[in-house]
């Protein structure tokens, strides 16, 4: 049994200790004003509106704790480049990390792996596989789909094409939208509801516009434009009135921020928009209670609201 000599053998002991001292320096900070805790917020671009609106929200509500110190690492829409920056902050000692990664696959494992070492992580907005994070928080999206579905089934009275313009289909929003929204039209009992054209535009307005130009040339008729978020709305619409058919066609998005989708409504560019709230309070709300040693729910449900014609000067309506 004993094959190292004594010396080495408090030598491996030592070391261990040393490696056990530091990982537990690097975190567990007083949580003061004078000692923060320090909280990694990895967001996967600041590209586009919503996520700008993300990290405000974040910074919004940390801002109102002095013994939180968020560093926001942005990966430019690199799942790569996403997880190189969670291993950073792990290395560089983060109390807790809050991701909202472009991609489930790739972000699955290190988010598991910080997990792992004992750093809580909030899950924001995309989820990852499996369970190896402290909590999820975000609005169901199955559920926004089925009510656009919804909508746009009850609006057509049963009956009309439909383009759909998809989000990222790796990212769980671009998955559960799409599903969801099948549920919601359900066209196998209503025949007479098309899905004429369906185009993957990963979440961007250039691409959406562009996917939109296709489902133009190739269909004489559409009805209904779905788009999994609202640059993807205004992409099509861009499209639609530069072909001179914007106005025989509906629009209908997600997210419905006020400068953005809500505004388009009001102006009367989209028809129908779904809010799709950021979570950034709920996460430093949770962060917190996690950091001072309490306990949040595994999954955290954000709920949303319908905005049309009828109601965007009211703020829309809540989806009960
Ligand atoms: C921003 C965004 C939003 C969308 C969300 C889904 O990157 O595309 O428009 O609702 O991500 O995760």
């Amino acid at each position: 049994m004993n094959m190292l000599p004594r010396c080495g053998r408090s030598v491996i002991i030592l070391l261990l200790a040393l490696a056990g001292c530091r990982s537990q320096a690097a975190r567990h900070r007083a949580g003061t004003a004078a000692d923060p805790w320090v909280i990694g917020m990895s967001q996967c671009n600041l590209g586009e509106p919503w996520r700008v609106q993300m990290n405000a929200d974040v910074k919004a509500a940390a801002d109102a704790h002095p013994n939180l110190r968020v560093i926001y690492k942005d990966a430019q829409n690199n799942s790569l480049t996403q997880r190189a920056q969670v291993e950073e902050l792990v290395e560089q000692g983060a109390d807790l990390i809050i991701i909202s990664p472009k991609e489930a696959a790739p972000l699955t494992k290190p988010v598991a792996e910080a997990y792992q070492r004992g750093i809580p992580v909030i899950v924001l907005d995309r989820a990852v596989q499996g369970d190896q994070y402290t909590s999820f928080i975000g609005a169901d999206n199955v559920r926004i789909g089925r009510e656009a579905g919804t909508w746009i089934r009850e609006t057509l009275g049963g009956k009309g094409n439909i383009v759909e313009l998809k989000g990222l289909m790796t990212s769980t929003p671009g998955q559960d939208r799409n599903r969801g929204f099948l549920e919601g039209l359900a066209p196998e009992a209503n025949p007479g509801l098309k899905i004429v054209f369906s185009g993957e535009m990963q979440w961007l307005e250039p691409n959406a516009r562009r996917e939109m130009e296709s489902a133009l040339a190739t269909s004489p008729r559409i009805d209904v434009v779905y788009a999994h978020n609202d640059p993807g709305a205004h992409g099509a619409w861009l499209a639609a009135r530069a072909a001179g058919r914007e106005k025989s066609m509906r629009f209908v998005g997600i997210d419905a921020l006020p400068h953005e989708g809500q505004q388009y409504v009001a102006a009367g560019i989209l028809d129908a928009t779904f809010l799709y709230p950021t979570g950034g309070p709920e996460a430093i709300a949770a962060a917190l209670t996690i950091l001072q040693g309490g306990q949040v729910p595994k999954k955290i449900v954000l709920g949303t609201r319908l905005f049309t014609r009828a109601n965007v000067r009211a703020g829309g309506q809540p989806i009960q």
